[in-house]
């Protein structure tokens, strides 16, 4: 396949970045999407020139690392997949592909296609937890009996990489999705529901500090979502959040 790519090229935090165009040709609809860049990069590489920065690391539609923007849609075109199992052949030879980093505020870029979401650890920093006394008397959590439909609930919200595509996506770069599945999936079940107030506020409050926007029911995020994550966690977390506002200090 030949392929015109339209990269988005920044060289840091600061510099203005623009669009540069790619002419690519012999590209197997076999690769991944990332063996492309790869392919891209060690052609870069050969006539001196920058290779395109880009974040990776499981390629197995795990770790959430890699966040592209591919022809305007979070993850390319796909659904249910991450950019790194996204196929060369959900393309066709002659096509022109623009690719860009997310866009958010909270998601500053960093380099190129490479944007730091930290914003999301310290999320799960002032909350994501449960807290446990390890001084030798720990229950084993398989003592507890729970509910097979509740365990698979929190199980679905468990599978949410923080990819960011849900912000990405979303008109207001909000990150209830996110959010609403790391307080569900602990929320949901007896070991954390103990600090499950706490925990929801803690986390919405670091959410707004971080410069996310709000949610307006669009829905985007559930559809461009790689591991379908429900609008279901969303209204979770605003009537666990407005319990805990209603009943704590
Ligand atoms: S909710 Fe979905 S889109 Fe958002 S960070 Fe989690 S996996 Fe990615
Ligand atoms: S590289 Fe880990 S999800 Fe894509």
């Amino acid at each position: 396949m030949n392929l015109t790519l339209k990269v988005w090229r920044q060289k840091n935090k600061s510099d203005k970045g623009k669009i540069v165009e790619y002419p690519v040709s012999d590209i197997s609809p076999e690769m991944s999407f990332l063996e492309m860049l790869d392919v891209v990069n060690d052609q870069l590489i050969e006539k001196g020139e920058e290779p395109i920065a880009f974040d990776h690391d499981c390629r197995e539609g795990i770790c959430g690392a890699c966040s592209l923007y591919i022809n305007g849609e979070a993850h390319g075109p796909g659904r249910g997949v991450t950019t790194c199992q996204l196929h060369m052949r959900s393309f066709k030879d002659g096509d022109t592909v623009f690719i860009e980093p997310w866009r958010a505020k909270a998601f500053p870029v960093i380099k190129d296609l490479v944007v730091d979401r930290s914003a999301f650890d310290r999320i799960i920093q002032s909350g994501g937890f449960v807290s446990v006394n390890t001084s030798g008397n720990t229950l084993d959590a398989n003592a507890i009996p729970i509910e097979k439909h509740v365990a698979d609930m929190a199980f679905d919200a468990a599978t949410c990489i923080g990819c960011g595509a849900c912000v990405a996506t979303c008109k207001n770069s909000s990150a209830m999705l996110f959010v609403g599945a790391k307080v569900s999936q602990l929320s949901l079940l007896p070991q954390g529901k103990v600090e499950a107030t706490e925990r929801v506020k803690n986390m919405v409050e670091q959410m707004d500090k971080e410069g996310f926007g709000s949610c307006t029911n669009t829905g985007a995020c559930e559809v461009e979502c790689p591991k379908g994550i429900s609008l279901e966690n969303i209204a979770r977390m605003n009537r666990d959040f407005l319990t805990a506002s209603l009943t704590s200090a």
